[in-house]
């Protein structure tokens, strides 16, 4: 079957086997199947660049539901079901007037793939209301449970990116929440600027999610409009001295320190130097609003999007001297 419905990219592979998945029982039913069948877990679709076909048995996790396991006088523990649309999930946060997951509207893809990659955006992160993960071990079909410790989380990434990758499928994620006297994070200048923009003086939770909604769909395409994957490349992290050497010889280089010796540089900026920004070549390119987003126009190859990626790292390697690295998995 073909896959272009199951990833955000819109890359037209297919899949020799597919299995969709909607109870923890059938997945665990799945994953017994003999080991000569590889197996291949797939989420929402919105963080991978198909460049084959597979050969491997697809299963597509589509776990549903979300319930409160336990609450406090300020706070609530909400866990949802692995194939739950994030956004969806965070609007019925919302709804609830649950507060947490705000700054993180309109990321696409489905709660149980949040975690791997500590999906993070306007000052916040996953790990930030992350209680536990609910995982099946792979080879023995027991379930696991990750507290926030175990997850090893950092930067867009957690230990389902190391040692664990390719070990667990997370079924369920659980989120502690505030009920009442939310944090709001509004510190993030693109926010602040939206709300002033919406003449917002005292914003809700609610507020905060029109305002990252808004400006997301300013800067981002939709997936289902033109194919993407969000950020294709991680934001770099580099040494004072080397972001000094960078400042002296591009004085307009944006840089974020976050330690005494490291600065993280926005890789948008560095492909917009680069001169990629807006370029298209033919079915796909490089988004126009957002530097850091490779897109999809209509029929483009995944190995097309993978080449491109690769001339984009070595002009930046060769204009910068700096090693970008890829952010969605390359397939
Ligand atoms: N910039 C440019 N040109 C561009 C894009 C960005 O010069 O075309 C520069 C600007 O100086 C801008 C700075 O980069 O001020 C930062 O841009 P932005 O605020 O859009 O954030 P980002 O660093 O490009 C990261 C995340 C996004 C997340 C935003 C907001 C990564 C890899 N990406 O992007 O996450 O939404 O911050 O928090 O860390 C994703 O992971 O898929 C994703 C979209």
């Amino acid at each position: 079957i073909s896959l272009k419905p199951y990833n955000t990219f819109g890359i037209d592979a297919t899949a020799k086997h597919f299995i969709s998945v909607s109870s923890l029982a059938a997945l665990q039913k799945v994953l017994a199947l003999p080991d000569y069948l590889e197996k291949f877990i797939l989420g929402g679709g919105s963080n991978m660049l198909l460049t084959k076909n597979l050969e491997a048995l697809v299963i597509h996790l589509n776990i549903k539901g979300i319930s409160v396991v336990s609450e406090t006088e300020n706070t609530v523990n909400i866990k949802a079901h692995a194939g739950e649309n994030w956004h969806e999930f965070v609007l019925w946060c919302l709804e609830h007037d649950f507060g947490g997951l705000e700054n993180l509207s309109l990321i696409p893809g489905n709660v149980g793939t949040a975690p791997i990659q500590n999906i993070g955006a306007y000052g916040i992160e996953l790990k930030d209301s992350f209680v536990s993960c609910e995982a099946l071990e792979i080879s023995t079909g027991t379930i696991k449970t990750f507290d926030k410790t175990a997850c090893q989380f950092d930067y867009r990434n957690s230990i389902f990116k190391q040692e664990a990758k390719g070990h667990y499928v997370i079924f369920s994620v659980t989120f502690q929440l505030t009920k009442n006297n939310h944090e709001l994070h509004t510190n993030y200048g693109a926010i602040s600027n939206q709300l002033e923009e919406m003449s917002i003086k005292n914003p809700t939770i609610q507020d905060i999610s029109k305002a990252v909604i808004a400006i997301r769909q300013s800067k981002l395409p939709d997936p289902k409009e033109i194919g993407n994957s969000g950020s294709f490349f991680k934001n770099p992290v580099i040494s004072s001295e080397a972001y000094s050497i960078l400042k002296s010889q591009f004085p307009d280089v944006p840089g974020y320190v976050i330690s005494e010796t490291e600065v993280k540089v926005p890789t948008g900026w560095l492909i917009e130097k680069a001169g990629f920004k807006g370029k298209r070549f033919g079915d796909y390119g490089v988004h126009k609003k957002q530097a850091l987003v490779l897109v999809n126009y209509g029929n483009a190859k995944g190995s097309d999007i993978l080449k491109l990626s690769e001339l984009i790292q070595h002009t930046i390697q060769r204009l910068f001297n700096i090693q970008i690295e890829a952010e969605v998995n390359i397939l």
